[in-house]
């Protein structure tokens, strides 16, 4: 399973990436909007940092105008991956950079129809937002699951990789990996937050505190 790293900031970027646990990196307009930074210096620094796909974000709603920003987009770095809405014209400009090569991020997946349709376009992920649809009461890794079950019925044409996105808790990226979902895309805090256990701080204590006791150095 992938990790991404959910976020345009750049230090926070930095300092996962030296853990060599981030295998890639999503942003969104609302993310850039927060580093007050502007959008192209924002992205070739992360290119700069993460070797995976780093997903930018379109902002114009038609397809010619998505396929603009796209071509901006694409000269920052060769492992831009662009991000589209799931519209019509988002899907009409996903078909279009697929045959030119690009990788295509599907953002914004709320059903499975929606999912069908993204591998259809050819997107390279589709994203759909697990925490999003907790907040309105429904079951979000219930969307996960069903897209995963969809998607193996047609391995030979539906490449398409699950990228469990909206994550808000380890809870999220526990079920995604039981699932098999490609990629969880996580927020920085929601990184740290996996490797916390009390029992291994714990644990960690007692040893420390018992080879003090020994009066030993390793080397
Ligand atoms: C995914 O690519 C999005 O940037 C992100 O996961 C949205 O999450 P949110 O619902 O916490 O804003």
């Amino acid at each position: 399973m992938k990790f991404f790293a959910d976020t345009a900031d750049v230090a926070e970027i930095a300092e996962l990436a030296a853990t060599g646990l981030i295998d890639g990196v999503t942003t969104n307009p609302s993310l850039v909007a927060k580093t007050g930074r502007p959008f192209l210096d924002v992205i070739a620094e992360i290119c700069r940092l993460v070797p995976g796909p780093v997903s930018a974000e379109v902002t114009a709603t038609d397809h010619q105008g998505m396929l603009r920003e796209a071509g901006h987009l694409l000269e920052v770095a060769s492992n831009v991956c662009i991000k589209v809405p799931l519209t019509l014209d988002g899907l009409k400009a996903c078909r279009a950079l697929a045959d030119r090569g690009a990788k295509v991020n599907v953002t914004l997946c709320f059903s499975p129809a929606q999912a069908i349709l993204a591998a259809k376009a050819g997107a390279a992920f589709v994203s759909p937002f697990v925490g999003r649809l907790d907040d309105v009461g429904h079951e979000g890794m219930r969307l996960v699951a069903d897209i995963l079950e969809i998607y193996r019925n047609y391995p030979a044409t539906f490449r398409t990789e699950v990228l469990v996105a909206s994550i808000r808790h380890p809870g999220h990226v526990v079920e995604a990996a039981r699932l098999g979902a490609d990629v969880a895309t996580m927020p920085p805090s929601v990184i740290r937050q996996l490797v916390r256990h009390p029992l291994t701080d714990k644990g960690l204590e007692g040893f420390l505190a018992d080879w003090a006791k020994t009066g030993q150095r390793i080397g």
